[in-house]
C-alpha cells in the first residue's frame, strides 16, 4: 500500500492547466468571496495598486491577470484620463470583466503572462493582484513585465504573503487552513480551489525574497510594504 500523501498542489507541468480550470469555476463567484475573503478590504489594496503605479497623463497600464477587471476598473475610476488593458489567460474571469464595463473602455487581451502579445515599451507601467502565487515562474513573468513598460516606468505586484510576527502567522494559518477552505466550500463547486489557496501561499516566497527575485531580473528601486498584518505585499519596481 502507498502511504504517498498527496500534495494539495499541482506539479509545474499541471499548473497552468489546474490554474486555468480553477478560476473558470470560481469566476462567477469570484468577486464575492474576495470581498468576504477579506473583509472588503480588496478594494482598498487594488487602489493602492493603482496609485504604485504613478501614471502620466493619459498614461498606458497593464493589468496583468486582470480576472474580472478590478484593479482595471479602479485605475479607470481614479484617472478617468489613462488607457488600460486587461490581459488574463481565463476567458470565463474577463467576461465577467467585460459585463462590468458596458462602455467598452477597456481591450481585454487572452494571454499568458509569461507570454505577453505587446512589443517591448508599450505601456508605462504594468500591475498584477494576486498573480504570482499562481505562475509557474515568478522571475520570468516579472521580466515579461519589465519587458513590455517604457525606461523609468514600473512593475507593481500585490500579492497575499505569509506575515513574519509569530502570533499573526499562527492566525494568518488558521484563517487560511480553517476559514478560508469553508468560505470557498460554500462559494466554490471546484473542492481542490479549497486547499490550494492556502498551500500556494504557503510555498510562496516572502517579501524580501519576492524583492530580491524582482532585483534579479533588473528591475530599480524595488521596494515593499505589507498591509492587513502583514498578510498582503505590495510591492514596486522601476524599469
Ligand atoms: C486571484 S485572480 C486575480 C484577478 C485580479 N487581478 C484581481 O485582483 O482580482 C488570478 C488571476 O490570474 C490569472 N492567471 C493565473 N496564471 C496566469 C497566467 N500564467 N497567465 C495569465 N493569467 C493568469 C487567472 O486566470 C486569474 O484570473
Amino acid at each position: 500500500m502507498s502511504t504517498k500523501t498527496q500534495s494539495p498542489l499541482p506539479s509545474l507541468d499541471e499548473k497552468p492547466v489546474y490554474v486555468r480550470q480553477m478560476f473558470a469555476g470560481t469566476a462567477r463567484r469570484y468577486d464575492l468571496m474576495n470581498r468576504l475573503m477579506t473583509f472588503g478590504q480588496d478594494q482598498h489594496w487594488r487602489r493602492l495598486v493603482v496609485e504604485a503605479c504613478r501614471l502620466p497623463d493619459r498614461g498606458r497600464l497593464l493589468d496583468v491577470a486582470t480576472g474580472t477587471a478590478d484593479i482595471a476598473l479602479e485605475a479607470l475610476r481614479l484617472r478617468p484620463d489613462v488607457h488600460v488593458t486587461g490581459t488574463d489567460f481565463t476567458h470565463e474571469m474577463m467576461q465577467i470583466g467585460q459585463g462590468k464595463d458596458p462602455q467598452g473602455r477597456i481591450p481585454f487581451v487572452e494571454a499568458d503572462a509569461l507570454r505577453l502579445p505587446f512589443p517591448a515599451g508599450s505601456f508605462d507601467a504594468s500591475c498584477s493582484g494576486f498573480l504570482m502565487r499562481n505562475v509557474t515562474d515568478v522571475a520570468a513573468t516579472f521580466a515579461e513585465q519589465r519587458r513590455v513598460v517604457r525606461p523609468g516606468g514600473r512593475v507593481v505586484c500585490l500579492e497575499i504573503t505569509r506575515p513574519a510576527t509569530p502570533i499573526w502567522s499562527d492566525f494568518f494559518r488558521l484563517y487560511f487552513f480553517q476559514v478560508v477552505p469553508r468560505f470557498t466550500a460554500l462559494l466554490s463547486s471546484n473542492k481542490s480551489a479549497y486547499s490550494y489557496l492556502p498551500a500556494s501561499t504557503l510555498a510562496f516566497p516572502r517579501p524580501p525574497q519576492l524583492k530580491t527575485i524582482m532585483e534579479s531580473i533588473g528591475l530599480k528601486n524595488v521596494t515593499y510594504r505589507t498591509l492587513m498584518l502583514g498578510t498582503v505585499a505590495l510591492h514596486v519596481g522601476e524599469v
